[in-house]
């Protein structure tokens, strides 16, 4: 093998604290090796314009570890095998630009890609390394909801600044004794609403693994009178369901987007608890200030710990594999198995156990 090895990273899908922490460690580690790093800007749009790679080097990346957001940035609307593109009369229309992103990884001497995303950009990652492209892949998500590792990083930042929300949330909502709906994110699991509503004390959390009805969140509510509190803190993940049910959604976002938008259950489940209830109730929905800033401290410790992996599982030989943290160590797990099992909260958890014992309604009951 080359003892000289050329290789690139890009970071796609939507940002999680911890994404720079990552980058940092694999130009470090792989500084260390006298390798070459290259940060490709946008997910794969950086190996459609070449201008848009940056040679990255311990100087480049100095103080990167504490900062949010991705420096190569990212999208989630960037699928090269059906990238949204203008024709010549400028409409936009979708194409698959793979052998292109290939073609130019091969020309600019590239040896291994370091992909770091989610479900869908690992899923892309596994199409690249079909075609010949080598691939190691870093989970990253605030969800949390990917089986193959325990952890990714982003989850602890979103649940930290959730749970901060809904502390300061208890004092308004008791001000004036109302009921606070708040709408975290999660996709389809339940991870950051059960988290932070457990740690930020709700009265209800509503997940998606768990369909609701509304008669046992107002039992909840009015109940928590019956015992002196007047105001209650109900918690609900974006893609959380009513009881025969659909999830609520804003449709296909915009063009090109690989994903439907999840969103308004919160403010649905508002109105009616203030129809079912009388009571004064307000809802918010939290969104994009669950990925925003600085990662704690977890995150940039497993995100380093990620990065730095990457790089050592590319020295040991292994190709088209990504890195899942199984405690006590990281492990290499097929590509083709990292992003086709989903993570959704278990019923029996001791974190559901907890939350019952607490007190705690799943609107369930
Ligand atoms: O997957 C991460 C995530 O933040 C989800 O929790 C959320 O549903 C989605 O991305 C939002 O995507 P966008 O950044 O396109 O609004």
């Amino acid at each position: 093998m080359n003892d000289r090895l050329k290789i690139a990273i890009n970071t796609g899908g939507g940002d999680a604290p911890g994404l720079n922490a990552v980058i940092y460690a694999v130009t470090m580690a792989a500084e260390r090796r006298g390798w070459e790093v290259y940060g490709i800007h946008t997910g794969y749009k950086g190996l459609l314009d070449t201008d848009l790679i940056t040679r990255l080097t311990p100087e480049k990346v100095c103080g990167i570890v504490s900062l949010g957001g991705t420096i190569l940035g990212t999208t989630n609307k960037g699928d090269p095998f059906n990238m949204p593109v203008k024709n010549a009369v400028g409409d936009v229309e979708c194409r698959d630009v793979s052998g292109k992103i290939l073609s130019n990884f091969k020309r600019l001497g590239l040896d291994v890609l370091i992909a770091v995303g989610g479900d869908g950009s690992l899923r892309l990652a596994h199409r690249f390394a079909q075609l010949g492209m080598p691939i190691i892949g870093v989970p990253k998500t605030i969800d949390n909801d990917l089986a193959s590792t325990l952890v990714t990083f982003g989850f602890d930042t979103a649940v930290t600044t959730s749970t901060e929300a809904i502390d300061k949330l208890h004092s308004t909502a008791s001000a004036h004794q109302r009921v606070m709906v708040v709408e975290v994110m999660g996709r389809y699991a339940g991870w950051i609403a059960l988290n932070s509503g457990i740690s930020g004390s709700a009265d209800v959390i509503l997940v998606p693994e768990i369909p609701f009805t509304m008669e046992s969140v107002c039992e909840k509510i009015m109940d928590n009178e019956l015992h002196g509190k007047d105001y209650g803190i109900v918690v609900v993940a974006e893609g959380a369901k009513a009881l025969g049910g659909q999830m609520i959604t804003k449709g296909a976002g915009e063009e090109g987007r690989q994903e439907v938008l999840l969103g308004g259950i919160g403010e649905w489940v508002a109105k009616e608890i203030h129809k079912r209830t009388g009571k004064d109730t307000r809802s918010l929905v939290l969104g994009h200030l669950q990925r925003g800033g600085s990662p704690t401290t977890f995150d940039r410790l497993i995100a380093l710990r990620f990065g730095a992996a990457a790089v050592r599982f590319i020295a040991e030989g292994q190709r088209n594999v990504m890195v899942a943290n199984q405690p006590p160590t990281m492990v290499p797990v097929p590509l083709a198995e990292a992003a086709e099992k989903m993570k959704s909260v278990p019923l029996d958890s001791d974190s559901i156990l907890t939350a019952r014992d607490l007190g705690i309604s799943f609107g369930d009951e």
